[in-house]
């Protein structure tokens, strides 16, 4: 089957329907403002929203620019707003988006070209709640224990891909690039809470500052928008909580 677009024929095979994927392209060397370019891509039954982007790059056009790795949902590195919502590329079927599929980098992070933004901010706010394990005195001679039940007290942001869906879906996040958003402060529950850790004060504090956990006003979008189905919104109350009732 062939079908015909004002632009070049596409070839369809039987087993592949057409779909138009819309993406928001800006490349800095051709000029200032962000324009709208569609393209006609044959996709099959499985396909992925990443399947169709790469046809895109090695048959049509190579110019357009979008992060992407693992392509199985682990390395959180092709999160883009998909139809209006933050999505994994490598993880959203083509056959649920509809025939027409709007594509855009994801919100309130400055776009270098067409999908991929700057992440700095963004691991910026990772690092600056320290992303590690503080403990005072000496280093242990054996391995720190923990119970069952202590460690389930974290597991759910320990499930965490970095892939940034969550902070920018945050509309606080959209008018505020400094606030920690909601990723940092998941990471930041990954550790509060952990019964071998001694920085949960610290952290408390970092995070009780004026772009710290209290600009947070529990929209849920983080928790819509995260690949990992972690309870965003569920680890950010608990911070606050843990403010409001720590000793100190
Ligand atoms: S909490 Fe979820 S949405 Fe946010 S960065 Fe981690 S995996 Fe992505
Ligand atoms: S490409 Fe690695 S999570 Fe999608």
């Amino acid at each position: 089957m062939t079908v015909t677009d004002e632009r070049p024929t596409v070839e369809v095979a039987e087993h592949q329907r057409l779909v138009t994927l819309k993406i928001r392209r800006y490349d800095p060397e051709v000029g200032p403002e962000a324009t709208w370019q569609e393209f006609q891509v044959p996709v099959e039954k499985g396909d992925r929203l990443l399947d169709a982007l790469h046809h895109v790059k090695w048959y049509i056009d190579g110019s357009l620019s979008f992060r992407r790795s693992c392509a199985h949902g682990v390395c959180g590195s092709d999160a883009m707003r998909i139809n209006g919502v933050n999505r994994l590329s490598c993880k959203v079927l083509v056959k649920d988006l509809g025939e027409v599929i709007t594509i855009e980098p994801i919100k309130g992070l400055t776009v270098l070209k067409d999908l991929i933004v700057d992440m700095d901010p963004f691991f910026e706010a990772f690092k600056s709640i320290k992303p590690f394990l503080i403990t005072n005195g000496n280093a242990p001679t054996r391995e720190r224990l923990q119970s069952a039940e202590d460690r389930a007290r974290f597991d759910d942001s320990t499930k965490c891909i970095m892939c940034a869906a969550c902070t920018t879906s945050c509309p606080v996040f959209w008018n505020d690039e400094a606030y920690f958003g909601p990723q940092a402060i998941v990471m930041a529950h990954r550790f509060i809470f952990d019964s071998r850790d001694e920085g949960a004060d610290e952290r408390l504090e970092i995070l009780n500052e004026k772009e710290g956990v209290w600009r947070c006003r529990t929209t849920f979008n983080c928790t819509d928008a995260c690949p990992r189905g972690i309870q965003v919104t569920k680890a950010i109350q608990e911070v606050k909580r843990a403010l409001i009732f720590r000793k100190v």
